[in-house]
């Protein structure tokens, strides 16, 4: 994953994440007390709502900070700690469920984590998953390598936005029989009148690890809400051009 997590500041600000997700949960059709694993799970609030649906959810993450944010709001769930792209479960369960996870991780891991899934899933299995498509926030990555570019960086992608023929082909090649697949806009709004510039501190951290002073960082971001505030400041608020790529696959 290309990220270290602010726990706090994801769950107050950012809960926009898990409140979408919820369509994603719909694609599951499942008998109450199926079991689902939540890959992903983050602080676990979709989780739980996989176990209000009846299910026997469990969640894995990779961040021990979001993990603990998890267990302690929904004691009653098992969350694991472990790595998407490389893990194993002790009993294979009846679906995988993701939201908002799969575009940390790199073009080239993409095999490995499918290959866990399918491995972690029944015969039959359900695997029901969201993430950033194909043109995901390109107004934003757009602005930010300009303004880079402008003081001399070289701005550098740091997800993973696949198009649906693209990510179909990786999930047949996986052993997979695709059911549903749709791209679609899903404009977002931001928390605040720092909208934006909060978004892209907490979300876009890799790239300007080579930004060398406080005051380049402070400056790209000057630029890029003043690059964006026509496109993507309404009234005041502002919103990410989320595209979201969602799927639905059968494990053969
Ligand atoms: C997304 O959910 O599409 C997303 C969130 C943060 C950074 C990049 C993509």
């Amino acid at each position: 994953m290309n990220i270290q997590w602010d726990a706090d500041r994801y769950t107050s600000n950012f809960s926009f994440v898990h409140q979408y997700g919820q369509g994603v949960l719909e694609l599951l059709d499942l008998a109450p007390g199926s079991s689902v694993l939540d890959l992903g799970c983050g602080n676990g609030a979709l989780t739980k709502a996989l176990r209000e649906k009846g299910y026997a959810a469990s969640g894995m993450d990779a961040s021990a900070e979001l993990l603990a944010v998890a267990r302690q709001s929904y004691p009653d769930i098992e969350f694991a700690l472990g790595d998407a792209t490389d893990f194993t479960l002790p009993e294979p369960v009846d679906a995988v469920f993701s939201n908002a996870v799969f575009h940390w991780i790199d073009a080239e891991r993409q095999p490995d984590m499918l290959r866990c899934v399918h491995e972690a899933l029944k015969p039959g299995g359900q695997f029901a998953f969201e993430f950033g498509g194909h043109g995901n926030n390109r107004r934003i990555h757009a602005a930010l390598s300009a303004a880079f570019a402008e003081r001399g960086y070289a701005y550098r992608m740091p997800f993973y936005f696949p198009t649906i023929g693209e990510y179909a082909g990786l999930l047949e090649a996986a052993g997979f029989r695709v059911t549903f697949a749709a791209l679609f806009d899903r404009p977002t709004e931001l928390v605040g009148p720092d909208g934006l510039k909060d978004w892209i501190r907490m979300f876009v951290k890799t790239p300007f690890a080579i930004v060398e002073s406080e005051a380049d960082r402070a400056a790209i971001l000057d630029q890029c809400a003043d690059m964006l505030r026509g496109e993507l400041c309404v009234d005041g608020k502002w919103y990410a051009d989320y595209v979201r790529l969602r799927m639905k696959a059968i494990r053969e």
